[in-house]
């Protein structure tokens, strides 16, 4: 698929469709669309004028040209508010002109968002070709793997052409839209891995997609099994592990910044539970299956990891995945056990099915043996942050404020909601164990929190943010820039944090 920007007048574009942006409540024509509807003798005036389309956000209306023009089908599209339109707006604009394209079987596509604007930008070439091309390739997803195909010839888009003002610099636009194209790509490859089914998507093939994926890129890849978890003493990783037949695997991904700042290194710990049945502490039938969505905080690592090798970015990042499965079986662990932290803390297991935590306990612990020094750590953690925070907001904990702050401005640019909870040691109380250093969990109240307090005993003080994704990273009600399903939440957010990590020049200096 080709996306490019064009100049040229809508009446000249050749293509099977060409959509046009109204805002509400202003049905006006633009210069060139003024001309073109002199083409169409009037016919998109007179459409305008009845005012069943208001150009409110997510209407539209298909109408034929009667080959009166190239375009054989013009869509006006509701662009919202004016006041209201942002990235975000234009991004979902976007995604949706493409799915209505793609459901009208047309190939070749024209949008041509601004038209009213005789010539002005509503925001930076940057960040329209960036959200432009998100827009596109997230509302063109579709996981449709393992279903057998309706009809033989799905409609494939070929080419869109951008019509933008002639403001617009060329140059940047298409740097804009290269960059939505990388962040897209990031998120297409956490949905998919989501959206494998959980007999599929194991931990030996979640380690080997992305060892794959990291050969692809360039990062350097190291896959660990349960031997070697066992020499690094993980106890909490292998316990949470060991009811599975499918054996734990830890993957390190690496890449290698321009060495301008050699003193940081940023982590990224995804954890990977392929499935949670709860363990012992057995889950409810009734909505398991989603709980193949328990990998995405290490799907999203694997998708970030992978725009971070194409954009460059000047920090180095390291990647770890904890990767296995929690399943009832007569050697799964079981709530009583006393497990053995990698750093040497003692961990009462009172429910096996606050596994997460466990998991990426040890990672965090080794993010930090390797060299990492400020963290992030991504995990679908607890069903509490999905009662706080519901589906729209990505929950989040943070041990250090300038940290958080980056991460909450990366996500701002990113276009991705972030909310900080509170990190406060009266908490603490609730993680108390009779028997071991800590419990694993912290009873009812403020649930996603006290999780979050229990992985900032295994951050050994170094600057640390948390994202819990439990209520973002699957969606039940389709929108047109993500369906059913796995979503990429926090991806773009994590690519963003890594780009905007500042260069610490001093250590620089010191180290010549
Ligand atoms: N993977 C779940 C959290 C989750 C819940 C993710 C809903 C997505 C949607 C996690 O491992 C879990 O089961 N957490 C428990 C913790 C509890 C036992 C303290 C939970 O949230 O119920
Ligand atoms: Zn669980
Ligand atoms: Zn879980």
């Amino acid at each position: 698929m080709r996306t490019e920007m064009t100049t040229q007048k809508p009446e000249l574009l050749e293509v099977d469709l060409l959509a046009v942006g109204f805002f509400e409540e202003d049905l006006t024509l633009g210069t060139s669309m003024k001309e073109m509807d002199e083409k169409l003798e009037g016919q998109l005036a007179a459409v305008l004028e009845e005012k069943s389309f208001k150009g409110k956000e997510k209407e539209s209306s298909l109408l034929h040209t009667f080959k009166k023009i190239p375009a054989r089908k013009l869509l006006l599209i509701g662009m919202g508010k004016k006041e209201k339109f942002d990235k975000i707006v234009l991004k979902n604009v976007v995604a949706q002109v493409c799915r209505k394209a793609k459901k009208a079987k047309c190939t070749r596509v024209g949008f041509f968002p601004f038209q009213q604007e005789n010539d002005e930008m509503l925001m930076s070439e940057a960040i329209a070709g960036r959200f432009i091309h998100e827009g596109i390739i997230t509302g063109l997803y579709e996981f449709n793997q393992y279903k057998k195909k309706e009809n033989e010839e799905e409609t494939h888009i070929s080419h869109i052409k951008m019509i933008m003002p002639a403001v617009c610099d060329e140059k940047k636009f298409a740097e804009g839209l290269e960059v939505g194209k990388i962040m897209a790509e990031g998120i297409c490859i956490a949905r998919d891995l989501v959206n494998e089914p959980p007999n599929r998507m194991t931990p030996e093939n979640l380690a080997l997609e992305a060892e794959a994926m990291a050969k692809r890129k360039g990062l350097t890849v190291e896959v660990m099994d349960q031997e070697e978890i066992e020499k690094l003493e993980m106890g909490c990783f292998l316990g949470v592990a060991q009811g599975s037949i499918h054996k734990p695997k830890l993957v390190v991904l690496r890449y290698d910044g321009d060495g301008k700042d050699s003193e940081n290194v940023i982590g990224l710990i995804g954890k990977g539970l392929t499935f949670d049945t709860g363990g012992i502490s057995l889950k409810p039938a009734a909505g398991m299956e989603e709980m193949k969505t328990d990998m995405a905080g290490a799907a999203a690592v694997l998708g970030a990891m992978s725009a971070i090798a194409d954009l460059r970015p000047s920090a180095s990042v390291i990647g770890i995945l904890g990767i296995c499965e929690n399943m009832p079986s007569h050697r799964a662990y079981r709530p009583g056990d006393v497990l053995k932290a990698m750093n040497g803390k003692t961990v009462e297991v009172l429910n096996t099915d606050a596994e997460g935590r466990l998991v990426l306990a040890d990672c965090l612990t080794f993010a930090g043996r390797l060299g990492a020094t400020h963290l992030v750590d991504i995990a679908t953690l607890t069903g509490a942050c999905v009662i706080a925070l519901g589906n729209h907001y990505t929950g989040m904990i943070s041990n250090d404020h300038e940290w958080q702050q980056l991460v909450l401005d990366a996500g701002k640019e990113a276009g991705e909601k972030l909310w900080p909870l509170p990190l406060d040691e009266a908490y603490k109380e609730q993680l108390k164990s009779e028997v071991a250093d800590l419990a694993n969990v912290g009873g009812r109240p403020a649930g996603a929190i006290t999780a979050g307090m229990f992985l900032e005993a295994f951050v050994d003080e170094r600057p640390w943010v948390h994202l819990d994704i439990a209520g973002t990273a699957r969606t039940s009600k389709p929108e047109p820039h993500q369906q059913k399903g796995g979503t990429g939440a926090a991806v773009v957010t994590l690519i963003q944090a890594v780009c905007n990590f500042p260069y610490n020049e001093s250590a620089e200096s010191s180290a010549d």
